[in-house]
């Protein structure tokens, strides 16, 4: 498959055919996504919950997300890789911005970078995209980094005024340069909106069936998220309870010595060492 390049989602946006993004975490994760042939793989700092088991995205450090968007850049070829900057990477002023950006690219093999931030972010975008040169994404409505402050996990944009700050921001990120915007957990009406006014392609995730592409969280998708699952995920599959049962079948085979089998999982010395060994 040919690598996917901005180019090649601009034409995909274009001709209207729904964009394909999916999360990864790891190495097994990105080859998953790699075979299924998706557009975008993002290494989402979902992983702070769903791969390292925090409470929140909150936790999780540049180091981190860097390590894991490394592990993903080895098993991804084709698709295009996003990675998300973490809280606190680009909060404090435009060179934190730019800087883990730059980061993120050389160290975190990222072709692109995701910030969860509107329009009070637009001047950081700008130094990123336009400054830096890396393209990067917008991510407004339900931004998990800063649940804390809108009260929980809670969708966005349900009051008019809600909504018309939503609009707001997606033409603010798209002035600044983001070459997607990712709207999570608001009204399908207001993504719908949303995705008229902007001539770049959104991406949604809880937001609906009239963005120009989806996102999901892997393990949510896949069962392999056992604390809660969100009402606007389908389950694809269910592999946690297949992956327990799989090491519960395997203790249960050491406990009655069925595994290893001799033979098939051993290894043996040549017929004659094996005779002089056993004198
Ligand atoms: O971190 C993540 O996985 C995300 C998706 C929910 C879009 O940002
Ligand atoms: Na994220």
């Amino acid at each position: 498959r040919p690598k996917v390049t901005i180019r090649t989602i601009q034409k995909l946006y274009a001709e209207g055919k729904p964009l394909a993004m999916m999360t990864a975490y790891d190495y097994p994760t990105a080859v998953a996504c790699e075979r299924a042939g998706v557009d975008m793989v993002l290494v989402g700092d979902s992983l702070a919950m769903v791969a390292l088991g925090h409470e929140d995205t909150s936790q999780v450090t540049m180091d981190e997300m860097i390590h894991h968007s490394r592990a993903v850049a080895r098993g991804t070829r084709s698709a295009f890789l996003v990675t998300d900057l973490p809280f606190g990477a680009y909060h404090a002023d435009e060179a934190a911005a730019v800087n883990n950006a730059i980061r993120m690219v050389k160290e975190g093999r990222a072709e692109a970078v995701k910030l969860e931030a509107g329009r009070r972010a637009a001047a950081k975008f700008d130094a990123i995209v336009n400054g830096a040169g890396i393209p990067a994404v917008g991510h407004i409505g339900l931004t998990p980094q800063t649940a804390v402050a809108l009260g929980g996990f809670r969708v966005q944009g349900k009051t008019v005024g809600g909504a018309q700050a939503l609009v707001d921001d997606a033409l603010a990120l798209q002035s600044a340069g983001c070459f997607a915007v990712l709207l999570e957990a608001m009204p399908s009406l207001v993504a719908e909106t949303i995705t008229r006014l902007l001539s770049v392609p959104t991406i949604g995730i809880g937001a609906g069936a009239a963005t120009s592409g989806q996102v999901l969280v892997l393990s949510d998708m896949v069962g392999l998220f056992d604390r809660f699952t969100p009402k606007f995920c389908r389950g694809f599959a269910d592999l946690g309870p297949r992956m327990a049962s799989a090491v519960a079948d395997y203790k249960l085979a050491v406990r009655a010595r069925e595994f290893p089998a001799e033979g098939t999982h051993t290894y043996a010395m040549s017929a004659a060492a094996e005779d002089k060994w056993r004198t």
